[in-house]
């Protein structure tokens, strides 16, 4: 194995574990009696996988239930997460956005979950090992997908928006775009160039939403226990993934271009659906905002 984070193999090592550990929270906010997302095909990519195949599905499953830093708070955020983003997605699809992008989609199953309106288009682009592994649990599953769906199998890292267009992608139609939990792995310059490629391919009135994480080099983020945890309880060393250089401010790239971008966090929406992380002393979620952004549409101008 490599000591690069982004190009080690599978999806059970490196930045491709983070995507089971998300599938793993969302099992756990499935089966909530509170839940506030639901994603039976989550626990399955658990099961198939191997280290992780002993991780829980249920909160029940965790000797110390919510107590525990992992699989209580921080899975509780990836389930409101999950929500937020679902319904912004489906909000965007039901006002015209006939293609969803989905960047670093890892074990995202809402192509096949959500009650996407007629002839919607999932693009999903992840790493190919993460979308091998998905496609082979899903096809083992005999999933169907709700809407027409693309694997586009990419290194964000690179030039990527060919294998888009390769996949269907039709730069002159609206789109709705999602990076959520990927760009805090990416290098500056490769975010950069992601805000700078879905600003070309979005025609007016699309929209992007992804999540930003502030302070991710600082000591209270590097040694704080919900990390310390991730890494003892299953391996997964988050601060080690982040990358290192500074990030850049997308929000004001965005606005610059002329798109309306809103920041909210996620104690915002925690308020809104009563459920949810709150905020905490030392938080580690205290620097997450989550980004909405539209793009000015200039014929509805004319
Ligand atoms: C924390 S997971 C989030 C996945 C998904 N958005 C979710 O919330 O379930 C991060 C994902 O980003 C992907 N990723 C990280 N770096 C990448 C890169 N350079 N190119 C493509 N995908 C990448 C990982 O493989 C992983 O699936």
């Amino acid at each position: 194995m490599d000591n690069d984070p982004n190009t080690d193999a599978g999806v059970e090592g490196g930045v491709g574990l983070t995507a089971l550990m998300v599938a793993a929270a969302r099992a756990i906010e499935t089966h909530r009696a509170d839940s506030l997302a639901q994603d039976f095909y989550a626990e399955h990519f658990i099961r198939a996988a191997r280290a992780p195949a002993s991780w829980p599905v249920r909160i029940e499953e965790v000797p110390d239930g919510d107590a525990n830093p992992l699989w209580g708070r921080f899975a509780r955020y990836f389930g409101l997460r999950t929500r937020v983003f679902d319904d912004f997605l489906l909000r965007r699809a039901h006002h015209g956005a006939r293609q969803i992008v989905l960047l670093g989609a890892g074990l995202d199953a809402r192509a096949f979950r959500l009650d996407w309106p007629a002839d919607r288009v999932v693009f999903e682009l992840d790493r190919p090992e993460v979308l091998a592994f998905k496609g082979r649990v899903l096809d083992d599953l005999g999933a169907t997908p709700k809407a027409a769906r693309r694997a586009v199998p990419v290194d964000l890292r690179e030039e990527w928006t060919a294998g888009l267009i390769e996949a269907g992608f039709d730069p002159g139609a609206p789109s709705a775009w999602l990076a959520e939990g990927v760009l805090l792995y990416l290098p500056r310059a490769a975010e950069q160039r992601l805000i700078d490629a879905v600003d070309r391919l979005a025609v007016g009135g699309s929209a992007l939403a992804f999540e930003i994480k502030l302070g991710t080099n600082s000591p209270q983020i590097h040694e704080n226990p919900l990390y310390r945890s991730t890494k003892h309880q299953i391996g997964v060393d988050l601060p080690a993934l982040f990358d290192a250089e500074p990030r850049p401010d997308s929000t004001v790239e965005l606005a610059g271009r002329g798109w309306s971008t809103v920041n909210r966090t996620p104690f915002d929406f925690t308020r809104q659906h009563s459920q949810g992380p709150r905020p905490q002393h030392n938080d580690p979620l205290g620097g997450n905002q989550w980004v909405f952004a539209t793009k000015l549409d200039t014929a509805r101008l004319t």
